[in-house]
């Protein structure tokens, strides 16, 4: 089970979207309460937060801020900063997202969905790694995670936005990893296939042996971080990402990324 260094990123981490118990961004929260970590919470999702900061709380004995903030305002971090400002974060895991009911073409889906996504998915991460980020690389120590998606990789159809926003994220996170790495700052994209967080049965269109579990995603993560920008995780999922992009014409990759992710109308998951 891979961890990460307390002396290196700690002793406080901040993780968003993390509020669902089977969800990533609490994979991430219980394995770094158990290693020592303070943590700071970041979700929408109010008193599920509050019930995962206490159960972290008892389970481990770490100190928990569980910080009920809306990513998607433009404003947010007006509220959140002076809510951390005492705190030395030096490990950031931003994971939070939305994405669209029903699979949309990019056509279809109103204007103002598109624009709430982009501030929630795309605006926020670029808030979240220049604030805490500057922290770290004044410092000169820290890490960032990024929980982008393979996704990311090409543009599904009807899985657009959602596309369009993780490669924005991981872009960013590439960029950041030549430019404050040097600083001493690991910076990492982590690109999923399918995770089994969501609610049963919504991975149920896909092969059992493409779908990982929350823990393994964690430890994968955590074995990267410092090791390389971009993760892949899983060898199915790193294996198709590679002929997706490298091997593959664009149209034919396009064709077989709609078909693996579940970009087709009425069959969604595994973003
Ligand atoms: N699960 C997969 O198969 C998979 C595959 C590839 C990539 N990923 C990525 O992994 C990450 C975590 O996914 P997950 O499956 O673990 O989902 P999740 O548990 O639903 O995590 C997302 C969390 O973000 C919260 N959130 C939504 N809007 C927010 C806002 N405006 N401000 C603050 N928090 C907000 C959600 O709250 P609400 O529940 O109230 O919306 C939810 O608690 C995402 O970035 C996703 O794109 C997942």
């Amino acid at each position: 089970m891979s961890t990460v260094p307390l002396e290196k990123y700690g002793p406080w981490a901040a993780v968003t979207g993390v509020a669902r118990p089977e969800g990533i961004g609490y994979g991430y929260a219980r394995r770094l309460a158990g290693q020592g970590f303070n943590l700071v919470l970041i979700d929408i999702c109010t008193d599920e937060l509050h019930e995962r900061a206490e159960e972290l709380r008892s389970a481990h004995g770490v100190e928990v801020k569980a910080v009920d903030c809306d990513l998607g305002d433009p404003d947010f971090l007006d509220s959140l900063r002076p809510q951390t400002a005492e705190i030395d974060v030096g490990l950031l895991i931003a994971n939070h997202y939305i994405s669209p009911e029903g699979s949309p073409s990019v056509l279809e889906m109103d204007l103002a969905a598109h624009h709430r996504m982009l501030d929630v998915n795309a605006r926020a991460y670029t808030t979240l790694v220049h604030h805490y980020g500057g922290r770290m690389a004044e410092r000169g120590r820290g890490g960032i995670i990024l929980t982008s998606s393979a996704a990311a990789l090409l543009g599904a159809p009807y899985m657009g936005p959602y596309s369009a926003n993780k490669a924005y994220q991981r872009n960013l996170a590439e960029a950041l990893w030549s430019e404050i790495r040097p600083l001493g700052v690991d910076v990492l994209a982590v690109l999923p296939g399918a995770v089994n967080s969501q609610p049963e049965g919504a991975l149920d269109h896909y092969p059992k042996w493409l779908v990982m579990e929350v823990d393994d995603l964690v430890s994968r993560a955590f074995g990267a971080l410092g090791r390389k920008p971009v993760l892949l995780p899983g060898l199915a999922n790193a294996a198709i990402g590679g002929i997706m992009v490298r091997l593959l014409p664009r149209s034919a990759a396009l064709k077989l990324g709609a078909r693996l992710s579940g970009g087709t109308r009425g069959a969604r998951g595994g973003q």
